[in-house]
């Protein structure tokens, strides 16, 4: 991780006055690149494209056509007349279409009117323009200046239904980064439905990878699995309608088998979109693998009459040559400086308390108080109503849908509370859920026909709850005043937004017939613009978004909500699986991470206060659970680890790089470190889940330091034990673990925080 390939920095160095995309005429090859990664791709013969190579930073050249190669086979179909011999099944093309000569699953497939699905999209003209232009209402990576990115846009052109097509790349200028999107603008007078529309294709000469996905469940979200290639299909998906999913995240990378976390080739996909998509890899039986990244086509499609368009979500690919820790790091900058937006995105994050764990739905105005008092008492700065403060809302059978609030639990309603809170010298937040309602709701009862549902169909429920029709406007309109009037006249500083169930029947109402397969993406564009009018409205507001707890932890809430409530299972112990595996993609501020209590609500296991809040330093840091029933000396802790939370948070969520070093899927131990930007200051965090008696050695091994550079290295909790070393000390022979230390703070689940700062030699 320490050199930076010399051939790579040469390359750009000959480059320096070069565009970042450059069109060579006489080749028809557009070469992508910056000192990191090239994607060089043409325009074949018979019109549409091809990649011929995506990698490592090559010098540029006028001329790669001999990654084009031909051979005749048997069952082979040519798509050129003789004595031509470009098949489709044998090219690595950049997106392939439904019902030519290549028996893959393709990247497009259009419906006519005649009945045909088959297209010819070929070459028209291209575009590069400097930054990246915008893809609202979507979420999508964006430029601050115009320098930071270059975009090419390619259009191809089916005549015989008069369709353009446009294949939408932008390459940051400092990041190994290059994004893609299609977008279709249907010229012609007839109707075409798109039954599949993927983002992007990527076609890879060989299958020498392995796929790691981040899969789980409630309250096991985003475990790392990791598995070789084989010839056919491997996918991950989400189909639930209303979120990314806890079962599998929108995001994929392709490994070399020997790539690890600080060596070798490693490609990110990543799917800037919160509804239903699929993530597919095909290893053809001659050992190619095609990705694909995009809605899942399974309840998708999409009607385009004459003068409409149809803009694709983003896909983010990330390359590293030094491992899955660079490609994380690549996401955790890009999605931190652009991706997340608003105010928020630069500052370090409020320590919160949220009082779902204290007191679920049993709560009322002094109760809540009391709650606030005692976190104002640690140092606390924000606190959180969660669930259960509107309409008839005392268990979850009832009230979603009435943003009102329950006068009987809070006689001065949101704005009286919310004053209260203030001045105690706390910032308030409130939850919502605003994409659901019960029938057991006034909402309901005005409008039962709100619902996401088919017409003489039963309406499956979940968590007695259903979804709202987001696809109609006017149901967002209802929602948007309702909540918007509560915000104005409290004063409201966060909003948990959540969403508890998937959808199903998913059909709407309104919807004419031959656009009911556009109801799931048109559910998410409701999301959407709720999203942008409430975060325009309220632009100071910190949104953190939440489903069932990380069920929608995806790029496309972070580019609205820069934080996500990780997971329901706060036990400190899971959350170093759910939080490891979340870091492969998200940066450390966007996770949402509390201290609960012991023993803990879903596993019932009991985990030292310390290590609770070793682990959850590393997220937004905060506390679910009621201090008042804490011992003095538990809430001495408490003040502690507050202190030491805003002392570090600027390093650990800002400024810092996160480094994985132990997985909590290999062993017993877990280990992770964020370093400065100037390599000065670090915090390394070592756990252990269960302790051994009369255990072997073992050694910390840090990464990311200075080699020659003094450090202090200070192990919280023990200021005795403070020491000197250097970085490559402590990077190649590591910091001896301490065993006492760990039996002292408890053995099973103890953990060891370690702080180091640069001092002068
Ligand atoms: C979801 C969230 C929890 C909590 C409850 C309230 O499960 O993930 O944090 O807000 O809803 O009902």
């Amino acid at each position: 991780t320490r050199v930076r390939s010399s051939a790579a920095s040469d390359v750009y160095k000959r480059q320096e006055d070069a565009m970042p995309v450059i069109f060579h005429e006489e080749t028809k090859q557009f070469h992508l690149f910056n000192r990191e990664v090239s994607y060089i791709i043409r325009i074949m013969e018979n019109g549409q494209m091809e990649n011929l190579y995506y990698g490592k930073a090559l010098r540029d050249r006028e001329d790669f056509s001999r990654f084009h190669e031909e051979l005749e086979r048997s069952q082979m179909s040519v798509c050129v007349p003789e004595p031509g011999l470009l098949s489709m099944h044998y090219t690595r093309q950049e997106y392939p279409v439904y019902g030519t000569g290549d028996y893959k699953t393709p990247a497009l497939c259009i419906r006519q009117e005649d009945g045909s699905r088959i297209t010819d999209f070929v070459y028209k003209s291209y575009e590069i323009r400097k930054g990246k232009p915008s893809l609202a209402p979507l979420p999508a990576t964006y430029t601050e200046d115009e320098e930071e990115a270059d975009t090419l846009e390619i259009t191809l052109h089916d005549e015989r239904i008069d369709t353009d097509l446009v294949l939408s790349y932008t390459i940051y200028r400092d990041y190994p980064v290059i994004t893609r999107n299609t977008r279709f603008l249907q010229k012609g007078p007839q109707t075409i439905v798109l039954e599949k529309a993927m983002s992007a294709c990527v076609e890879f000469l060989d299958m020498k990878f392995e796929m790691v996905q981040l899969s789980g469940a409630w309250a096991r979200e985003r475990y790392v699995k990791t598995r070789p290639l084989e010839m056919g299909i491997q996918s991950v998906y989400g189909l639930d309608g209303t979120c990314s999913g806890a079962e599998h995240n929108p995001f994929m990378a392709l490994k070399r088998p020997e790539a690890g976390e600080d060596n070798g080739e490693v490609y990110g996909f990543s799917f800037v979109y919160s509804g239903n998509f699929l993530i597919q890899t095909e290893v053809s039986t001659f050992d190619m693998t095609r990705v694909m990244v995009g809605i899942h086509p399974e309840s998708f499609s999409w009607t385009l009459r004459e003068g409409e368009s149809f803009q694709t979500p983003e896909t983010v690919m990330v390359y590293s040559d030094q491992g899955l820790n660079k490609m994380s790091q690549v996401y955790h900058r890009l999605y931190r400086k652009r991706l997340m937006r608003g105010v928020w995105r630069d500052q370090a994050r409020p320590i919160l308390l949220n009082n779902w764990e204290a007191t679920y739905f049993d709560f009322n105005e002094e109760k809540i108080l009391k709650i606030a008092r005692k976190a104002k008492e640690a140092g606390v700065e924000l606190f959180v109503l969660d669930d259960g403060w509107f309409g008839a809302r005392n268990d979850d059978y009832r009230g979603l849908g009435d943003w009102y609030a329950n006068l009987e639990k809070l006689p001065e309603g949101i704005s009286g509370l919310s004053r209260k809170i203030e001045d105690m010298g706390l910032k308030f937040g409130l939850w919502v859920e605003l994409e659901m309602v019960n029938k057991d709701s006034d909402l309901y009862r005005q409008h039962p026909d709100w619902l996401i549902g088919a017409p003489g169909r039963f309406e499956s429920h979940a968590r007695h709850q259903h979804v709202l029709d987001f696809s109609r406007k006017e149901v967002v309109d209802h929602i948007y005043e309702m909540i918007a009037k509560i915000i104005r006249e409290s004063s409201i500083s966060y909003i948990k937004w959540d969403m508890n169930r998937y959808m199903t029947e998913p059909c709407s109402l309104t919807a004419e017939p031959a656009r009911q397969g556009e109801t799931m993406h048109r559910y998410m564009l409701g999301v959407y613009d709720l999203y942008t009018r409430l975060t325009t409205e309220f632009p100071e507001i910190l949104f953190e978004s939440c489903a069932s707890g990380g069920a929608r932890f995806d790029p496309g809430m972070l580019y609205f909500a820069p934080q996500t409530w990780t997971s329901d299972d706060t036990d400190a112990n899971e959350r170093t699986k759910i939080q490891y595996g979340t870091s492969y993609i998200y940066p450390i501020v966007s996770m949402g991470s509390h201290v609960s209590a012991v023993p803990n609500h879903q596993v019932f296991r009991k985990t030292p206060i310390e290590t609770r809040a070793n682990i959850a330093y590393f997220g937004t840091f905060g506390y679910e659970l009621d201090l008042n029933l804490l011992s003095d000396q538990e809430m001495e802790e408490v003040k502690r680890q507050v202190a030491f939370m805003k002392k570090y948070r600027e390093l650990i969520q800002i400024d810092g790089d996160f480094y994985r070093i132990q997985s909590p899927f290999e062993g017993n131990e877990t280990a992770w470190q964020v370093v400065s930007q100037d390599k000065k200051e670090s915090i390394a965090m070592f756990y252990q889940k269960m302790n051994k008696v009369n255990a072997s050695w073992l050694r910390l091994k840090l990464k990311g330091l200075k080699e020659d550079a003094l450090y202090q290295v200070s192990l919280e909790g023990a200021p005795q034990k403070d020491y000197k070393a250097y970085g490559d000390e402590l990077m190649y022979a590591g910091i001896p673990v301490d065993r006492t230390e760990l039996n002292r703070r408890g053995g099973d689940f103890a953990s060891l925080l370690y702080v180091l700062k640069e001092i002068e030699k």
